[in-house]
C-alpha cells in the first residue's frame, strides 16, 4: 500500500517537473526515522539518490553515532531538483539555496510523503526543511536539538531538527553542538522505538 502511494506521488512529481533532473526520496518506507535535506547537489543528480556526495559522508557519521542501520532511514529533500546559479569564477554552475517559492511549490509533496511514510521521528536538516514542514517561522539556531511536535493530516509526529551538514562542514564551531544534538536524538529514539 505504502509502495503504491509513494509510486503515485513520485509519478506526479516527475510529471510536473519533466524538464528537471529529479532526485526522489529513497529508503525504507517502514522506517522509523525520516531525514529531510534541502535539495540535491550534483552528485545526487548524477546517481539519482539523496545524500550520496559530500553529504553522504555526513550520513555515515549520523548512522554510526546513532548506532542504527541505513535500512532504518528514509531520506528525502524538500526541493527535488538541484537549484543552481551561474558561477562567476568558472563557466559552469554552482549550487544555490532553494528560494521560498521553490520550497512552497514542493511543500505539498513533502507533506504527502510524510503522511505516507508515517515515521516515528522526522529530522529536518537546517532551515529549508523547517520551512518545508512548519507554518511557524522557526530558525534552526533556536530549535536544533529540541524535540518538537507537529500535526500532519491529523497525525502527531515528533520532529527533531539538526543543523544541515553543509553548515557543520563550513562552521566548525557547530560540530560539537551537532554531536551533542545527535546524543539527544539517540535518547529520544530509545524512548520512541
Ligand atoms: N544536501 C542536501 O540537503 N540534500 C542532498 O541530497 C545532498 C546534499
Amino acid at each position: 500500500m505504502k509502495h503504491e502511494r509513494i509510486q503515485s506521488l513520485n509519478n506526479r512529481i516527475l510529471e510536473e517537473y519533466t524538464n528537471e533532473k529529479i532526485v526522489l526520496g529513497d529508503g525504507n518506507l517502514d522506517c522509523s526515522i525520516m531525514l529531510i535535506g534541502e535539495a540535491p547537489g550534483a552528485k545526487e543528480v548524477e546517481l539519482k539518490k539523496p545524500f550520496v556526495g559530500q553529504a553522504g559522508k555526513y550520513l555515515d557519521e549520523f548512522i554510526e553515532v546513532l548506532d542504527i542501520g541505513r535500512e532504518q532511514l528514509y531520506i528525502t529533500n524538500v526541493v527535488k531538483y538541484r537549484p543552481t546559479k551561474k558561477s562567476t569564477k568558472t563557466d559552469g554552475v554552482v549550487n544555490r539555496p532553494p528560494t521560498n517559492v521553490e520550497i512552497e511549490k514542493f511543500k505539498k509533496y513533502l507533506i504527502e510523503e510524510i503522511d505516507i511514510i508515517e515515521p516515528k521521528i522526522i529530522v529536518p536538516l537546517g532551515n529549508t526543511p523547517i520551512k518545508g514542514i512548519f507554518e511557524d517561522n522557526f530558525k534552526i539556531g533556536e530549535v536544533h536539538g529540541k524535540a518538537l511536535e507537529i500535526n500532519i493530516k491529523g497525525k502527531e509526529y515528533k520532529v527533531f531538527p539538526l543543523y544541515h551538514p553543509a553548515a557543520v562542514i563550513y562552521r566548525r564551531e557547530l560540530k560539537a553542538v551537532y554531536l551533542d544534538d545527535l546524543q539527544e536524538l539517540k535518547k529520544l529514539m530509545r524512548k520512541k522505538c
